[in-house]
This record gives structure tokens, sequence and C-alpha cells, in this order.
């Protein structure tokens, strides 16, 4: 039997047979405005109601804009924080070694069951850092048909940085999400990924459409379906 996570998001459990594999490695991607920061806190709520530890990694907004975007919802992210339910790091774009290991070190710590990675696409772009180039010689990244050209190590080398990454997180005894813009240079975490859900909207008219599609998630059956979704004051509702 699969454990599964409450993802605490209306109606989305059952698209995934009763809930998310529990420490899966789950991509919440979408343009801006989809929803997918709105998701993720959603996700970590359902872990504080249920008493258990929850860590938020920021790279996108300041602390106090991510209290207020909660707190439009009623959610409490400020007393949490207080209280040590919920650890909220915040990275700038400096040492990504170091906020991963204090990632690391803080989930194992705190015992922590859900992770939220809020965004994974400004993590790779800061990702190459983590593979120390002196480990890539040439010929382990080309072949000798390939035209030597910086592009394709540069890719490589966050392909390979991103691989690294994610598999470190995976060891974590914690079910994790991670939010993607829909960016070219991060397509490599899709593949990497045990699931990957898919927010979108677009404007019919006068009204907005938002839609949440579930691409994949490994060890489940699943709804792969287009479903109708919408952000309430109490947070997201799929239909
Ligand atoms: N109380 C609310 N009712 C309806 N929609 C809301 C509410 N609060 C926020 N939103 C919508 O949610 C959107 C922000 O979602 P967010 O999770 O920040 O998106 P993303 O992280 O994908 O950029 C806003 O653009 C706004 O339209
Ligand atoms: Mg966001």
């Amino acid at each position: 039997m699969v454990e599964r996570v409450e993802s605490g998001i209306k109606g989305f459990d059952k698209l995934v047979n009763g809930g998310i594999p529990k420490n899966s490695l789950v991509i919440v991607k979408g343009g801006p405005g989809t929803g997918k920061t709105t998701f993720c806190l959603q996700f970590l709520v359902k872990g504080i109601e249920n008493g258990e530890k929850c860590v938020m990694l920021t790279t996108e907004e300041g602390n106090g804009k991510l209290f207020r975007i909660a707190k439009n919802f009623g959610w409490e992210l400020e007393k949490w924080k207080k209280e040590k339910k919920l650890a909220i790091l915040s990275y700038d774009g400096e040492n990504i070694r170091k906020i991963l290991n204090e990632l690391k070190r803080v989930v194992k710590s705190t015992k922590a069951s859900r992770v939220v990675i809020d965004s994974l696409s400004t993590i790779s772009v800061y990702a190459t850092a983590y593979v120390n180039i002196g480990e890539l010689s040439i010929k382990d990244v080309i072949d000798e048909t390939t035209v030597f050209s910086s592009p394709i190590i540069g890719d490589e080398i966050r392909r390979r940085s991103m691989h690294r990454i994610m598999r470190e997180l995976e060891r974590l005894d914690a079910t994790i999400l991670m939010t993607s813009e829909d960016l070219d240079y991060d397509k490599i975490s899709d593949f990497l990924c045990d699931g990957l859900i898919k927010l979108d909207m677009e404007a019919i008219s006068s009204a907005l459409q938002r839609t949440l599609r579930v691409v994949k998630m490994r060890g489940t059956n699943m709804d792969g379906s287009v479903r109708d979704m919408e952000i309430t004051n109490k947070g997201i509702v799929v239909y």
C-alpha cells in the first residue's frame, strides 16, 4: 500500500487516487499568477493542521510579502513561524550549496514531513555552481561527433547540477513541492521529478478560467484530464 499525503487542496486528492504518494518530489508548474505559491502554501497549511512540521524555502517573495499573500487566505504564517511549526528559509541567489545544506539540516533537525521550494526555477538559474566544473571532463560532456560549443557545455552542467540537487532532495524523508515557471532551461526537472502538476489560466471574454492538470504522479493511478480550478478567499478549489 502506498502511503499518501493529503494535499489540502479541495478537490485535488481524488485526482491522484486519494493523495500524493508520501515522500514524492512534485513540481507545480505554470506561468506567473497561475496559483503556484498559493497551491504550495495550502499544502503546508494542511501539514500544520495535522501537526506536521513544515519547511519553506522561498526565492521569490520577501517574507513580508509572503506573509501578506498568506494572510489574504487567513493563513497565519508569521504566527506558525514563531511557534516553530514552520521554518522559512530565504534564498537570494548567493550560495547555492550553502542554502541547500541549510535546507537539508533544517528538514532533518525539525523532522519536517512537508517541504516547499518556491521556486525551483530560481534555484536552477544558480544550479551550475553546484557542480564543480573540474569534475567534468570535456570528453564526459560531448562525444567525438559533437562540435565544441559553450552553450552545450553550459546546458549539460545545468542538467547535471539539477540532477544532483534533485537526487539529494529525494533522500530527505519528506514530501516536497517545488514551483517552476514554464521556462526552457529547467525542463530537465520535469523528467526527474515524481509528480508534475500543471496550472494554467486563460481569459475567456470577461472571465478568467483557471485550470489544473496532473501530468504525472509516480506510484499511483491518476486522472490526467484538464480540471477547472478557482482561487477563492480560502485558497484553491479544483472541480
Ligand atoms: N482571495 C483571492 N480570491 C481570488 N483570487 C485570489 C485571491 N488571492 C489571490 N488570488 C489570485 O491568485 C493569484 C496569485 O497566485 P500565486 O499563487 O501568487 O501565483 P504564482 O505563484 O503562480 O505566481 C493572484 O494573481 C490573484 O489573481
Ligand atoms: Mg509565486
